[in-house]
């Protein structure tokens, strides 16, 4: 490919160019005449509510979906009819928001995908020592031959990073990549971003961290209602110009919830204990976990990804027999054999992959509907009319495009979040464990789930948040604990609390 001389420097480091980008979902605008411009060696944010059409831009960049207006130039050849082969072609490789690995596959399968090594005879055991170094350049040390869906969601998450990193490619472009990693992971990953971009790999990058907008990018670019509202150099712009160009007006509570850096924890409740952990053992991952979680608070438990409360929360929902230790439900010792068994003694559980959770390729509607509702939750809904059930959500979770006959899948990632979250609006259960509930939500979505959990809780349900955001457990929590190694290390109640002194608590106690 040879390139014809540009005029300016600034445009001869263009790598990839589009102008007018426009994309149509069935009369929904998703994308609305956008430009965006990628230098060599930069790293471009983009930032936009939930639903403002990110993660459309990055698709139509990536061959994803074919835009309805607009033109596509990469490395000065305009191409037309991009796919997703012919976008890998042009060196363009992205991270998508979803992870689009092959869970059944073995990591190394996965990391090296079809490009492989040695070309139509693979040589499994250099694929594998090849997948091995990939993988240890991102700080992952994996078996390459472990099946990836038994892995993590954070490791999945690092795979396919590490798939993208080492492609070859001179565009990436991430979607969410940090929302499942732990401080350190995103630190890695971010050495790695600025190691490349300095060989003059251009990268996208679309996170709802600004702190690491702030920290890692060169220009920012700002959707608002699939419009551009502005591209501008990161060093010209602070954190509160980005959150009010993201969301229009600045509203002072969101402006709170997001700066909300220390926070004040009220006394401890008195109600009484409606679940309780003692001394409940499950190898490898829970050491020993004992703590309670009373009628109407919000405990949060904050850990990295090794912390093994997300583990506890699983073992909560249907996990049965602990290898020791015990679970009580206000104050009776329960095994909790099954999932159903956990429904029916009114458990909820928001899982972290929310694939898990929703039917993706069915309508929203169905997904909210009373008989589904029933099936997953286990309680009876009398309201009947769904479709004012459904309206009422997405009013009070402010859910961004829906339509009758819209799948799930067709939502944005946050806006599928919060259909989750409208199944326990109506009847709210006696304890709900919610895992990472604000994963790749922006600021204005976050603090909507914030009321939603906190409404909860008011009426009664103890809540159990666990999540290795601190900014997610100090903005949800009443008080909250920290996880070690597959222990409660800590507790901060009726005090304040910093998200640094959260962090020095899960991850330096060989200090300490
Ligand atoms: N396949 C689809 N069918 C119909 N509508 C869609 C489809 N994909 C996206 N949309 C709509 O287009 C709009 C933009 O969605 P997009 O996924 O680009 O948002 P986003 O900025 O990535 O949001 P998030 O931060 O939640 O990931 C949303 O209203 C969404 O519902
Ligand atoms: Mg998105």
């Amino acid at each position: 490919m040879t390139q014809t001389p540009v005029d300016t420097t600034v445009e001869s480091d263009v790598v990839l160019a589009a102008r007018g980008m426009t994309k149509l979902y069935g009369g929904v605008l998703a994308l609305h005449d956008v430009d965006f411009d990628l230098r060599a060696g930069e790293v471009h944010a983009v930032v936009g509510e939930n639903g403002a059409g990110k993660s459309t831009l990055i698709k139509c960049l990536s061959g994803g979906v074919r835009p309805d207006g607009g033109t596509i130039r990469i490395g000065g050849e305009e191409v037309s009819a991009l796919s997703p082969t012919s976008a890998q072609d042009a060196g363009v490789a992205v991270v998508h928001q979803e992870l689009s690995l092959f869970p059944a596959l073995t990591v190394a399968e996965n990391v090296l995908g079809a490009r492989g090594t040695g070309g139509v005879l693979m040589n499994w055991r250099r694929t594998r020592r090849v997948a091995a170094e990939t993988l240890a350049r991102v700080g992952l040390d994996l078996d390459p031959r472990a099946r990836l869906d038994q892995l993590p969601i954070g490791q999945q998450q690092l795979v396919e990073i590490a798939r993208a990193l080492f492609s070859g490619a001179s565009v990436i472009i991430l979607d969410e990549p940090t929302s499942s990693l732990s401080p350190d992971e995103v630190a890695l990953l971010f050495a790695f971003v600025h190691e490349l971009a300095e060989q003059g790999v251009a990268f996208v990058l679309i996170t709802h961290f600004l702190e690491d907008v702030m920290a890692h990018a060169d220009r920012i670019t700002v959707l608002r209602n699939g419009l551009l509202v502005t591209c501008v150099e990161r060093a010209s712009v602070s954190k509160h110009d980005l959150v009010e160009a993201m969301i229009g007006d600045s509203s002072s509570v969101l402006q709170a919830t997001y700066e909300g850096l220390r926070v004040t924890l009220p006394p401890p409740s008195e109600e009484p204990v409606a679940l309780a952990l003692r001394g409940i053992v499950l190898p490898p991952a829970v050491n020993d976990m004992t703590f309670d979680v009373r009628r109407g608070e919000v405990l949060g438990i904050y850990g990295d990804l090794a912390a093994g409360h997300a583990e506890a929360a699983e073992f909560v929902f249907g996990g049965g027999k602990p290898a020791s230790g015990e679970l009580l439900l206000d104050g009776v010792s329960t095994v909790l054999s099954s999932t159903t068994k956990a429904r029916a003694h009114g458990i909820a559980f928001i899982p972290a992959d929310r694939r898990d959770a929703l039917a993706l390729e069915q309508p929203i509607t169905w997904n909210t509907s009373l008989a589904y509702l029933h099936r997953i939750t286990g309680f009876f809904m009398r309201s009947s009319d769904e479709r004012a059930h459904l309206a009422k959500w997405t009013e009070a979770l402010r859910i961004r495009g829906v339509q009758p006959h819209k799948t799930a899948g067709a939502l944005s990632g946050g806006n599928q979040q919060k259909v989750l979250f409208a199944r326990w609006l109506e009847y709210p259960p006696k304890v709900m464990v919610v895992v990472e509930p604000t994963r790749g939500m922006d600021v204005g979505a976050k603090s909507d789930v914030v009321r939603i959990v906190r409404d909860v809780a008011t009426k009664g349900t103890a809540v159990l948040l666990i999540s290795s955001e601190p900014e997610t457990v100090l903005t949800f929590s009443d008080r909250i604990l920290v996880a070690h190694r597959g222990r409660i290390v800590r507790e901060f109640a009726n005090t304040q609390v910093s998200k640094n002194e959260l962090m020095a608590a899960g991850h330096d106690m060989e200090s300490t």
